[in-house]
C-alpha cells in the first residue's frame, strides 16, 4: 500500500506543505486536516482539481471540525498547527497558546496513527518539538522539527544574491535553535567549493547573519498578517520526501541529541541523517571552538524552555 501523509493545520504553511507533498506524486494520499469546517476540505476539492494540469495521482483527502477521521495509521504526521506571529512578537510570545493546540493535536496523533513519525514545525519550534515527543510519548527518534532547513535556507538566498552566483553554488549552515541562539556555521560555509570567509568580509558575513536570524521577523513585519510559509513549507515537505524515501539524506533539523557535541537530553538544531525511522543518526558536523561554543549556548537556552513546557 502507498505511503499516507497527514498535515495537520490548513493554514498558508500547512496547504502550501500540503500542496508540496502531493505535487512530488510519492504518497497515495496527502490527508489536510484543520479545526475549521469545511476549509480543508475546500483546499482538498481546489488541489485535486489541478492533478490533472501538474499531472500528479496522489490523492488530497480535506479533513474539518478537528476531527482525525480518515488520518489513521498515517506514515507522517506534520504538526502545523497554532498561532503565527504577528509583527513585532517573538516566536517565545505563541508558547502558551501554541503549547495548548500541540499538545492536544499530539494526543489525538499518537491514537490514531501510533506508529507515525512526527514533523513539528509549530513555533516556538524547539519548545514545541520536545512538548510534541512528551505528550505523544513516541521514541525519541521519530519525532524531529523543521527549522536548520529553512535558516539554512534563507542563509544561502542572502549570500547568493550578495555575490551575485547560483544559489545552488552556495552551501551555508545555521545550527541551534530557531530563534536569538540560531548558530550560523560560516566555517562550514562554502561558494562553488571556496570558503565564504575567503569571498566576503567578516562584516558582511555578520550582517548575513543578522539577516538570517530575523529572517522569520522580516517578513511577518512585511505580511502585517501571518508568517512566512513558501520556504518553510518548501523545508518540511523536503523532511517528509526523506523519510517517505527512506532516504538517508543529511539535513539540518531540530532533533534529539544524546552526547554528541558534548551535549546531552535536548532538542537542537543539528545535522541528522533523516530516513524512515526518522531521525537515522545525528551527524557532528565539525565546528570551530566559537561555533560549539555557541551550539552549547543554545541547548542551555532551550533546555531551560523545556522544563516550562512539560507543564503547558
Ligand atoms: C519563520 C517561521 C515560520 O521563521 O518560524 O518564518
Amino acid at each position: 500500500m502507498g505511503k499516507k501523509v497527514t498535515v495537520v493545520g490548513a493554514g498558508f504553511y500547512g496547504s502550501t506543505t500540503a500542496l508540496r507533498l502531493a505535487e512530488y506524486d510519492i504518497f497515495d494520499t496527502v490527508v489536510l486536516t484543520d479545526i475549521v469546517e469545511g476549509k480543508p476540505e475546500g483546499i482538498a476539492l481546489d488541489m485535486n482539481q489541478s492533478r490533472p494540469v501538474e499531472g500528479f495521482e496522489t490523492k488530497v483527502v480535506g479533513v474539518g471540525g478537528g476531527s482525525y477521521e480518515g488520518t489513521e495509521n498515517s506514515d507522517i504526521v506534520v504538526i502545523t498547527a497554532g498561532l503565527p506571529r504577528k509583527p513585532g512578537m517573538s516566536r517565545m510570545d505563541l508558547i502558551e497558546t501554541n503549547a495548548k493546540i500541540v499538545r492536544s493535536v499530539s494526543e489525538q496523533i499518537a491514537k490514531t496513527s501510533p506508529n507515525a513519525v512526527v514533523i513539528v514545525v509549530s513555533n516556538p519550534l524547539d519548545e514545541m518539538t520536545t512538548l510534541t515527543q512528551l505528550a505523544t510519548g513516541f521514541p525519541k527518534n521519530r519525532v524531529f522539527g523543521q527549522a536548520g532547513m529553512l535558516d539554512t535556507a534563507r542563509f544561502t538566498n542572502f549570500v547568493a544574491e550578495e555575490l551575485g552566483v547560483p544559489v545552488g553554488s552556495v552551501k551555508t549552515l545555521t545550527l541551534g535553535s530557531h530563534g536569538d541562539t540560531m548558530v550560523p556555521v560560516p566555517s562550514q560555509c562554502t561558494v562553488d567549493g571556496k570558503p565564504l570567509t575567503d569571498l566576503l568580509p567578516q562584516e558582511k558575513i555578520d550582517e548575513l547573519v543578522e539577516r538570517t536570524r530575523n529572517g522569520g521577523a522580516e517578513i511577518v513585519a512585511l505580511l502585517k498578517t501571518g508568517s512566512a510559509y513558501y520556504a518553510p513549507s518548501a523545508a518540511a515537505a523536503r523532511m517528509a520526501k526523506a523519510v517517505a524515501e527512506d532516504s538517508g539524506v543529511v539535513m539540518p533539523v531540530c532533533a534529539w541529541i544524546d552526547g554528541e557535541h558534548g551535549i546531552s537530553g535536548v532538542y537542537l538544531g543539528v545535522e541528522a541523517e533523516i530516513g524512515a525511522e526518522g531521525v537515522k543518526r545525528i551527524v557532528e558536523t565539525p565546528l570551530t571552538d566559537d561555533e560549539r561554543a555557541a551550539l552549547h549556548t543554545a541547548a542551555e537556552a532551550v533546555k531551560a524552555k523545556a522544563a516550562d513546557v512539560a507543564s503547558l
